[in-house]
């Protein structure tokens, strides 16, 4: 990267060897952030915390532990449309793609892709943009599986990876967004992540999406209130993380998880329910909030979509659609994009 570029992006750069480095935004950045966030979204009459907050260390191992669980289907479908797509997607790489991964995900998933990157490439370059650390576990371990394999990590926000992205050099890039994690966008702020994509990708460079089909209630109720307890788990835990972080004092067992499916609006709504009417201090936030029994903090919104709410997704924010793969079942769907 141009070194006047690299110097302009508030990043630090971590060198770990010629194969692999990570930008990561100064630390008192993303601390001011959260804190700010929190206050703000504590503070409102419906409270919520936004679920980007969910994935700290802890956090992260818990999503992963989710995407293994029978109930939860989009990881091992999305998984099994991955495999089937191979030959397919290699008819629209040449040699001089790298591969770009928006929340770096499984590496089940990503080394499905590079495993086709590598069909036409001897020297792989991937850059995965993770707001968690846990980013940097899983990129040296795809390194030892992957011997020629380049990795530039960004530890950020997507908009804060996609801005570094468009700075930093010419080369076509494919750019993966998996997990149906767009699902957790509202509609509004969804539109406006897409056109941001769609701004930063030049002319020749291609963007696939995985999106979450609709389909019955129960199915996707489950999926998002397992037997196991592990999505519970993973929804309280982002109370765990502003007690560690802002030094607050949430009781976890005055808090119960709650996931349900909204028809009307095509999306499982998840929240943490106050089973008592209780005070918490949330310190450095500057933050003292009163919860009534029963009063629901708003945590993750799952959109899920039809395969024709798709397409005009994609043409209303400025995308030509190459493909698309779905299940059988059409549970789940794949689309590959370019710019229009
Ligand atoms: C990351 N994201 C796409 C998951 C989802 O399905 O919305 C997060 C999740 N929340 C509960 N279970 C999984």
């Amino acid at each position: 990267m141009n070194e006047i570029i690299q110097k302009s992006l508030p990043y630090k750069k971590y060198v770990v060897d010629d194969r692999l480095q990570y930008f990561k935004p100064h630390a008192t950045k993303i601390e001011k952030t959260f804190a700010d966030e929190v206050f703000f979204s504590l503070n409102q009459n419906s409270k919520y915390i936004h679920p980007k907050f969910f994935y700290d260390k802890k956090g992260s191992a818990l999503f992963e532990k989710i995407c293994e669980l029978p109930e939860y289907y989009p990881t091992r479908t999305e998984i099994e449309i991955l495999r089937n797509l191979k030959l397919d997607l290699v008819d629209y790489l040449d040699d001089s793609f790298r591969l770009v991964e928006l929340g770096s995900g499984s590496s089940v998933k990503t080394r499905l892709i590079l495993d086709i990157f590598s069909q036409i490439q001897n020297d792989l370059e991937y850059f995965p943009i993770d707001i968690s650390e846990i980013l940097t576990e899983s990129s040296e371990i795809l390194q030892q599986d992957y011997p020629t394999l380049r990795i530039t990590g960004i530890i950020d926000t997507y908009e804060g990876g996609l801005d570094f992205i468009e700075k930093y050099d010419d080369k076509k890039n494919l750019i993966i967004f998996l997990g149906s994690s767009f699902g957790n966008f509202s509609p509004d702020e969804g539109k406006v992540f897409l056109r941001q994509i769609n701004e930063i990708m030049k002319k020749e460079d291609l963007f696939l999406i995985g999106l979450d089909l609709v389909k019955e209630k129960n199915i996707l109720e489950s999926a998002y209130d397992d037997s196991q307890g592990v999505t519970a788990q993973f929804n309280l835990n982002v109370l765990s993380r502003i007690n560690d972080e802002l030094d607050a004092d949430f009781v976890l067992n005055n808090f119960e998880h709650v996931a349900k499916y909204n028809e009307k609006d095509q999306r499982v709504e998840m929240y943490l329910k106050s089973l008592v009417s209780q005070s918490v201090i949330i310190s450095k936030a500057n933050l003292s909030i009163h919860l009534k029994q029963g009063e629901l903090i708003h945590t993750e919104h799952s959109h899920k979509y039809h395969l024709t709410q798709i397409q005009n997704l994609m043409n209303e924010t400025g995308f030509i659609i190459k493909q698309t793969w779905t299940d059988k079942k059409e549970n789940y769907a794949l689309t590959l994009v370019s710019k229009k």
